[in-house]
């Protein structure tokens, strides 16, 4: 609880000279896989007293939808993997549209539906081949509805890259490239944008003795710089939005925006999960959210700010797996903190506290416009080189 009254003082500081502008549009993902959580209207309230008005469910639970009318939260709402198959046929989108979406909107304010999670890399492969028939489908109900100012999209895991580092390598699976064009085209054809759910966390996992902590947990660290493009990573998370942006350009897209859907680290886990822990847990979301508050792109990008939606609001105590599963929450299912990443509740007055956020930033926040345009050149580049290495005679 420490951390709250440093926070606000700060907030209200930095209000007063405009940089706070970005921290209203720090997105929240709202899980419910728990026997044990609160009731949409307590949520709402939750949400309210952190100031965040952005959110994702992951269906379109009614009674958040009625509960979430007339707030000042907009709401991102997914469509169940298995609803798929039914979704392609048009007919049956509209139905959907009309009694999911419509009914409620606008006073609830939808402004996104995730058609489906994660599809390119799920379990059940079958689903991918209905992916951009429920998607045109569902964006088609929309506007026959006068609902297309609701963007259509789904959230990949970042196991659709083949390549991921270094950025400029970034690379589709050629198994699911694709299905990923025709996605991208519908992308590009609505504006709407490639939503990545990256969790540095599982690198550091999988490699500890490899991958550095502070370069997964956004702490102060030399960082890596890409030999190709020059430019230079101090996290791991912005290296894995370019090399999504990469990858899209190497099949030929390269106006869309990336956000990220999901990101976070558990505050416990299983004792081979390594790495998971309450103290990076804090790190990870307090850096983060340190870097949110300056509007930062990535080096790619560096002008267009990077929209972020944590997971997850709450410790989920039903879903299944390892232990870490249960953990990425930011609350325990009774509102309290699960630690403290100093994003709380003006209601809580409380007690002494030694500053531990400062805005005093590491990144290197190039004003440098032509990183807008380096992307073409240095695809060019590659390409160039792919070709001189394929004319190789073996
Ligand atoms: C809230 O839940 C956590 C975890 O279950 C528990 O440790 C804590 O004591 C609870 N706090 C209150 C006020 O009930």
């Amino acid at each position: 609880m420490a951390m709250i009254h440093i926070f606000l003082t700060f907030s209200l500081a930095f209000s007063d000279y405009g940089f706070l502008r970005g921290v209203t549009s720090l997105g929240i993902n709202y899980g419910q896989v728990g026997n044990n959580l609160p009731p949409p209207e307590n949520v709402l309230e939750l949400l309210a007293s952190l100031k965040i008005t952005k959110a994702r469910i992951y269906d379109t639970n009614p009674q958040v939808l009625t509960a979430f009318a007339n707030s000042n939260v907009e709401l991102i709402v997914t469509v169940e993997n298995e609803m798929l198959p039914v979704l392609v046929d048009p007919e049956q989108a509209l139905q959907w549209v009309s009694t999911q979406i419509k009914p409620y909107f606008p006073g609830t304010r939808i402004t996104g539906i995730a058609v489906g999670n994660e599809v390119f890399t799920d379990d059940d492969t079958t689903l991918l081949s209905y992916l951009v028939q429920a998607i045109v489908s569902i964006h088609e109900a929309l506007v026959q509805l006068g609902l297309d100012n609701i963007q259509v999209s789904t959230p990949n895991s970042l196991a659709v890259l083949d390549q991921s580092f270094p950025p400029s390598a970034g690379s589709f699976k050629s198994e699911v490239s694709g299905v990923m064009s025709q996605f991208l085209q519908f992308l590009s054809s609505t504006k709407a944008p490639f939503w990545i759910n990256a969790y540095p966390y599982y690198a550091y996992k999988d490699d500890p003795n490899r991958v550095p902590l502070d370069y997964v947990l956004f702490n102060p660290n030399s960082g890596m710089v890409d030999p190709y493009t020059k430019l230079h990573y101090d996290n791991m998370l912005y290296a894995q939005v370019d090399a999504v942006i990469f990858a899209m350009a190497r099949l030929g897209y390269n106006g869309i925006e990336v956000r990220v859907s999901e990101t976070g680290w558990p505050s416990k886990g299983d004792p081979n999960e390594v790495g998971a822990a309450i103290e990076n847990a804090a790190l990870y979301n307090r850096n983060l959210l340190r870097r949110q508050l300056e509007n930062e792109g990535t080096p790619l990008r560096p002008n267009m700010r990077l929209e972020v939606y944590l997971f997850a609001l709450f410790n989920e105590d039903m879903k299944p797996g390892p232990t870490s599963e249960r953990n990425y929450g930011l609350y325990q299912p009774n509102c309290t903190m699960a630690y403290n990443v100093g994003l709380s509740a003006p209601s809580s007055s409380s007690s002494t506290s030694s500053a531990s956020i400062s805005l005093t930033s590491s990144a290197t926040k190039a004003s440098n416009k032509e990183y807008d345009q380096s992307l073409v050149y240095w695809m060019f580049v590659h390409l160039l080189t792919f070709q001189v290495f394929m004319r190789r005679p073996f």
